[in-house]
């Protein structure tokens, strides 16, 4: 028997950086998506295999390598259910790694899904989460948890640490979103490191501007639920400000993002932790092939991308 499973990418609308710190923000799930499927094994071991990442297996004791954090998520399962089993897991993704679009949390979410419809545990898109949060922890420091939740739940999420996810009730049929690569490759976990040191000797400059980036979510939950999507735009705009002053945005990065503006995106920004990686831009639908095509010749690559409403979802296969 098998089970495989499946989890979408994300994209954060509004408050990354600002969301590490206790404000809330907005994220969707998009339709690019990471696979896992999950076959029983001879003995305990449990062996991972990737197209990108090559094969390891792992025991009940500590492990490491670039596959160590799926392994993770995938002992969080066996926590829950109880017992290990013995498991070949082989995971791959659409989702472009290092760019901002929760690649780790979504090969996690997977991995962990199809080990758990494998064992017979169902599970709740909660959990699934928290299997995934636990890779996450191994991949950056000190992860918001907003990559597990979207990744688990699908859809549009507004979340804030340590609360429950919540899904927020928007319709994006008549906008997409289209990510632009700036090509450069970065490390969250130093970028966020960098950002609470930059807070830790400013604080009284950037305490005010983490106020207004709750204020800005909430704003932003509320023109989404409204389906007004020129003030998301607006506020996305906004949002990409506050970024850089965090000291997140650099010259690529500033210009994608002003050339989305000017090909007539409703609102363009960095998204997740910035440095490099993905900027996204919030068009009408009929205007998002001409804004990716002002963008092609600048980014590495871009992507038009439909909001997911599926999360995380698994089954048995024969
Ligand atoms: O991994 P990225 O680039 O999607 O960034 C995650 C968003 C941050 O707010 C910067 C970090 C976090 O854990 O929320």
């Amino acid at each position: 028997m098998k089970a495989s499973a499946s989890a979408p990418g994300k994209v954060i609308l509004v408050g990354e950086h600002f969301v590490v710190e206790g404000s809330p923000a907005i994220a969707v799930a998009v339709d690019v998506r990471a696979r896992a499927t999950a076959e029983a094994a001879e003995g305990d071991l449990v062996t991972i295999s990737s197209r990108e990442l090559g094969e390891a297996s792992f025991g009940p004791g500590a492990g490491g390598g670039p596959l160590y954090p799926v392994y993770v998520a995938v002992q969080e399962i066996f926590k829950r259910a109880g017992r290990r089993a013995g498991l070949r897991l082989t995971i791959e993704s659409d989702i472009p790694p290092g760019a901002g679009m929760g690649s780790s949390a979504a090969v996690a979410a997977a991995a962990a899904a199809a080990t758990a419809r494998l064992l017979g545990l169902p599970l709740s898109p909660d959990e699934i989460a928290q299997a995934a949060l636990a890779a996450e922890t191994i991949v950056h420091g000190k992860p918001s948890g907003i990559d597990p939740a979207v990744t688990s739940y699908g859809g549009a999420i507004y979340f804030k640490r340590g609360a429950k996810p919540e899904r927020i009730s928007a319709d994006f049929g008549r906008v997409r979103l289209v990510l632009a690569d700036s090509g450069i490759q970065r490390s969250t976990g130093a970028l966020v490191a960098r950002v609470l040191e930059t807070k830790r000797r400013h604080p009284e400059v950037l305490e005010p501007l983490y106020k207004a980036a709750a204020n800005l979510a909430e704003k932003a939950r509320s023109a989404l639920e409204k389906g007004d999507f020129a003030t998301v735009g607006e506020l996305m705009n906004i949002n990409h400000g506050m970024l850089s002053a965090l000291g997140v945005s650099n010259a690529k990065l500033e210009e994608l993002v002003y050339a989305a503006r000017e090909a007539g995106a409703l609102g363009a920004k960095i998204t997740g932790a910035g440095g490099g990686g993905m900027i996204v831009a919030l068009c009408w639908s009929e205007d998002a092939e001409r804004v990716a095509r002002a963008l092609s010749g600048i980014a590495a690559r871009t992507i038009i991308a439909p909001v997911s409403e599926k999360g995380a979802t698994s089954a048995l296969e024969g």
